[in-house]
């Protein structure tokens, strides 16, 4: 298993990650970053987020989740040090018990409704905020990294 295992995710200021499952999101601001930082590590996604997957991703080994899958032997599987959770909110709640960091990127906006970024449930951790990106400063957009305590 990888000894890191982060959860990378866009949030609103209400911790939505998309207005519906089958959302094409084109509100994140911090794309560049998440390709800079994906690249060259395995990422995990679950099959709503696979379909809503407009970019290529070339450079990453893509994991596709499902139901009938065993987290741990997905994880066991992985030979580097480093893999990534990229959602949904579904996909980040099950990796959620094996995570070691957050990388989350609040954006300016609410949504009324939508995916959470864990859809499911969850256990109550502490984080400790271990970097700041300030990925667009002028524009409020800061990456916060947490690891998981
Ligand atoms: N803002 C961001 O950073 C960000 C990042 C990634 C994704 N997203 C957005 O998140 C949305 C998708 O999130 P999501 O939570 O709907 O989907 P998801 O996590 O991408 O995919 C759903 C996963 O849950 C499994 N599943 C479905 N029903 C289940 C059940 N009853 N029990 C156990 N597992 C079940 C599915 O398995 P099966 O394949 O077997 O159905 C699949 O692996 C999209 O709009 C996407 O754009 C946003």
């Amino acid at each position: 298993m990888p000894s890191q295992i982060i959860i990378i995710a866009a949030i609103t200021m209400n911790g939505y990650i998309a207005r519906h499952s089958h959302e094409i999101i084109s509100w994140s601001k911090d794309l560049p970053l998440f390709k800079k930082q994906t690249l060259g590590h395995p990422i995990i996604m679950g099959s709503n987020t696979k379909k809503t997957i407009l970019n290529d991703l070339k450079g990453r080994e893509i994991i596709v989740f499902h139901r009938s899958d065993k987290p741990k032997e997905i994880l066991d599987k992985i030979n580097g040090d480093i893999c990534f959770v990229v959602g949904g909110g579904k996909t980040n709640a099950i990796f959620y018990q094996y995570a070691t960091h957050l990388y989350i990127t609040p954006h300016h906006l609410i949504f009324n409704k939508g995916i959470p970024l864990f859809d499911g449930e969850i256990n109550e951790k502490k984080f400790k905020l271990i970097n700041t990106i300030p990925y667009l400063p002028n524009e409020g957009i800061f990456q916060y990294q947490y690891k998981i305590i």
